[in-house]
């Protein structure tokens, strides 16, 4: 267990920027996240992490101790890359004790923490088989077994479970989590799946284009996001631009087309100022008649529902043709409550649930 730092970390190959200015602690013990889009440089922040590149400016940091200098092997961070490749002519045992191995971890030793590491990881009664044997979860859980059972002061963990289906996906991530808080161990886990970044970490650092522009606990981004790109990419939403059109107390009330909306904000925007508008599609509420004493109401039609199991995504589209995304609990049709295509609705949903983002972020 370790803390890790980032310090002003910048990584270029030639003329292309592919990691600008990361700076991010990871606390002893915590589990982040590191989520962005696809070539975004989640992989190459944590090959700086394990020693694999080296940064072109600024520092890294393992239990307070630079480790720039220090080559992979003398890091002692633990690995389960994106590609993890079991050795496939050995058995699970053998691939788990292999680290060990070549540490020259004595016989009983060894034998001890393998079998810890397979009961953590419940691989009890298939320690002889080979990969080839063995499901896509349980190959996942041999690669953790091997990465851990070297006891790593650093846990990294790339996109582990990105060749997973989604039922197998949603196990381990359950696991991954009781083994991660179990062992308390410091790690930093690279996704970009949402729903597992707000499930697994923590906390998340968001990375778009080689920058960290968001760090906060799964709640503080997905609910107070502080930058629009932040909070699209984290879930889905409805954003759209407005202008302020009054400033009354700690409320803004700002239009746009055939939408007014009100909004509870912290910083207040001069009137004809520009700023983009968000809401969640579950702070949406949709009825067939104006909700009396709402504060925010827009008109609109429904253009399409999808079911969804659980819930119903409803798209309500406006006179001015802005198109809403609304969740409602999934009702049964003959409960009456279905919403039907065509059908004249209206949306209201509370100032306090509206975010507001200045333009130009
Ligand atoms: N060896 C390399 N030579 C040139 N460009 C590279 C090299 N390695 C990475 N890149 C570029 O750096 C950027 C970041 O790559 P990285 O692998 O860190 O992205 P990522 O966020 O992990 O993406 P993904 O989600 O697809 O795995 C990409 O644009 C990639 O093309
Ligand atoms: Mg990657």
């Amino acid at each position: 267990m370790a803390q890790v730092e980032l310090e002003d970390v910048s990584y270029a190959l030639g003329t292309t920027e592919i990691l600008r200015n990361v700076s991010l602690t990871i606390a002893e013990g915590e589990c982040l996240a590191l989520l962005g889009p696809s070539g975004c440089g989640k992989t190459t922040t944590l090959r700086c992490i394990a020693g694999f590149v080296v940064p072109t400016h600024g520092n890294v940091r393992i239990g307070g101790k630079s480790v720039v200098t220090l080559r992979p092997n003398r890091r002692n961070v633990g690995l389960v890359f994106q590609d993890y490749a079991l050795f496939p002519h050995m058995s699970v045992r053998q691939n788990i004790a292999y680290g060990l191995e070549r540490r020259k971890v004595g016989k009983a030793e060894l034998a001890k923490r393998v079998d810890e590491m397979v009961a953590i990881t419940h691989l009890d009664g298939l320690e002889e088989r080979r990969p080839d044997q063995l499901s896509g979860g349980q190959r996942q859980r041999v690669a953790l077994a091997r990465a851990l059972v070297i006891e790593p002061d650093v846990l990294l963990l790339d996109e582990p479970l990105g060749a997973l289906d989604r039922l197998l996906r949603q196990q381990m991530q359950v696991e991954l989590k009781r083994i991660q808080r179990d062992l308390g161990i410091t790690t930093v886990f690279v996704t970009h799946d949402q729903e597992e970044a707000l499930s697994l970490s923590d906390r998340i650092a968001v990375m778009f284009d080689g920058r960290i522009v968001e760090t906060g606990s799964p709640e503080q981004l997905y609910h107070t996001p502080q930058q629009r790109g932040v909070m699209s990419f984290l879930g889905t939403s409805n954003i759209w631009q407005a202008k302020v059109v009054a400033a009354d107390g700690p409320y803004l009330e700002l239009s746009s087309g055939d939408i007014r909306v009100r909004v509870a904000a912290e910083t207040q925007l001069p009137k004809g100022a520009a700023a983009q508008v968000g809401i969640r599609p579950e702070h949406i509420r949709i009825s067939a008649e104006p909700p009396e004493g709402a504060v925010n109401i827009v008109a609109g039609r429904i253009e399409t529902t999808v079911y969804k199991g659980a819930h119903v995504e409803i798209y309500v589209g406006t006179a001015t043709g802005f198109e809403f995304l609304a969740r409602q609990p999934a009702v049964s049709t003959e409960s009456g409550g279905a919403a039907r295509v065509g059908d004249p609705v209206y949306l209201s949903f509370e100032p306090e649930n509206v975010l507001l983002f200045p333009s130009g972020d």
